[in-house]
């Protein structure tokens, strides 16, 4: 007789990988009873690591310009549709003390691949909020640059990057990205951004054009052997002016199924909840709290900016998201039943005894 599905849930849980055929199964066959013992689960591992807390952080949209062109984002270069805008400095310092004012203490500075961020003036804008909030994390999420960059900004006081790996089998990668996009490089750049230090954060698009289940195992495959710090997954949001304009969303339920077997498979893991889930699914970052994830978004810039930064079609949550979302996102977290500390919530980094010697083992 085959393995049962919480058999093979606990298999994942102990050993945190499951053969190929069996995380297929859990894919293809998920339903309401495995759905819910997946998300206990999760939450119980969540709250190991973590606790009851769960992070917000404070996003600064600071330039919608991209010399990119992937297939699905709405910054892409050739679309001539949308306003392009940057911020400058005094901008992005304003933000930040507005968002510590409410609590913030991460600030990520988010933008397109845009090249007139220049090394050193966003070196120069890192030391800048560093030194100002000395007890907040400074997260960068501005594309691929030389790996002198990223030490550079390292060096500048920068503790996280993000850079999602978006698809991690190489043909299916070449689908969804133009010829000049390369699999390697955002490999490479990865792996690179953890060796430098960083807190590193990667993921990818749940239900995109062309994915098939054997990618998102590769997908899966591909984070545990990486063991980013951060994992951020979102439902693909088809947007307008995009090549992928008039297809289909992606699940919201699966991509929160998703997040709850990476809390097995990474225990440790900041997972985020991103607001593209709520443009598919009503109450989902409250459902994603719920299933392991313990981190969120909170713009804490304004909402003619967060308009412009269209890099998906924001219908639904723009209506729920006008005003200060970093009050809104501390609500929806306190009616999970989790708290939202103001803390720059790092990443829980194991002791020496428990990389050393594995975590059940007594040394003495
Ligand atoms: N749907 C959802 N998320 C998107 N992103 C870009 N385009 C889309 C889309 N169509 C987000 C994803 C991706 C990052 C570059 O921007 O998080 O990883």
């Amino acid at each position: 007789m085959g393995k049962s599905m919480t058999d093979m849930v606990d298999s994942l849980e102990i050993n945190g990988i499951l053969p190929d055929e069996e995380m297929r199964e859990l894919l293809k066959f998920r339903n309401k009873e495995i759905t819910k013992y997946i998300f206990d689960k999760a939450y119980a591992v969540k709250e190991k690591y973590y606790g009851k807390n769960v992070y917000i952080r404070g996003t600064i949209e600071m330039t919608n310009y991209c010399k990119n062109d992937c297939y699905y984002c709405g910054l892409r270069r050739s679309n001539r549709f949308i306003p392009r805008f940057r911020l400058d400095e005094d901008d992005i310092m304003q933000f930040c003390d507005s968002g510590y004012k409410k609590g913030v203490r991460t600030f990520v500075l988010m933008g397109g691949d845009d090249y007139s961020f220049t090394e050193n003036r966003v070196s120069k804008l890192i030391s800048m909020i560093k030194d100002r909030y000395n007890d907040c994390a400074v997260e960068l999420c501005l594309g691929e640059r030389p790996s002198e960059t990223y030490v550079k900004w390292f060096q500048a006081g920068a503790d996280r990057y993000l850079l999602w790996h978006e698809a991690a089998g190489e043909n299916y990668f070449r689908k969804v990205h133009p010829p000049d996009m390369s699999l390697l490089k955002r490999k490479q750049s990865l792996w690179e951004l953890k060796r430098i230090g960083y807190q590193v954060g990667s993921g990818f698009m749940v239900g995109m054009p062309y994915q098939m289940v054997a990618n998102v195992i590769e997908d899966l495959n591909f984070l545990k052997a990486l063991e980013p710090h951060i994992i951020h997954l979102t439902p693909f949001i088809p947007t307008a002016h995009t090549i992928y304009e008039s297809e289909r969303s992606g699940n919201g339920e699966m991509t929160i199924y998703l997040m709850a077997i990476l809390r097995l498979m990474l225990p440790r893991t900041l997972i985020t909840a991103d607001p593209a889930l709520e443009n598919v699914m009503a109450d989902a970052r409250k459902k994603a709290f719920l299933a392991g994830a313990n981190e969120v978004f909170a713009s804490i810039t304004t909402d003619e900016i967060k308009e412009y930064y269209n890099v998906y079609n924001k219908k639904l949550s723009r209506r729920n998201t006008l005003g200060d979302e970093v009050s809104k996102m501390r609500l929806k977290i306190e009616e999970s039943g989790n708290i939202a500390p103001s803390d720059k919530g790092d990443y829980n980094f194991p002791n020496e005894q428990e990389t050393l010697y594995g975590k059940v083992h007594n040394i003495m």
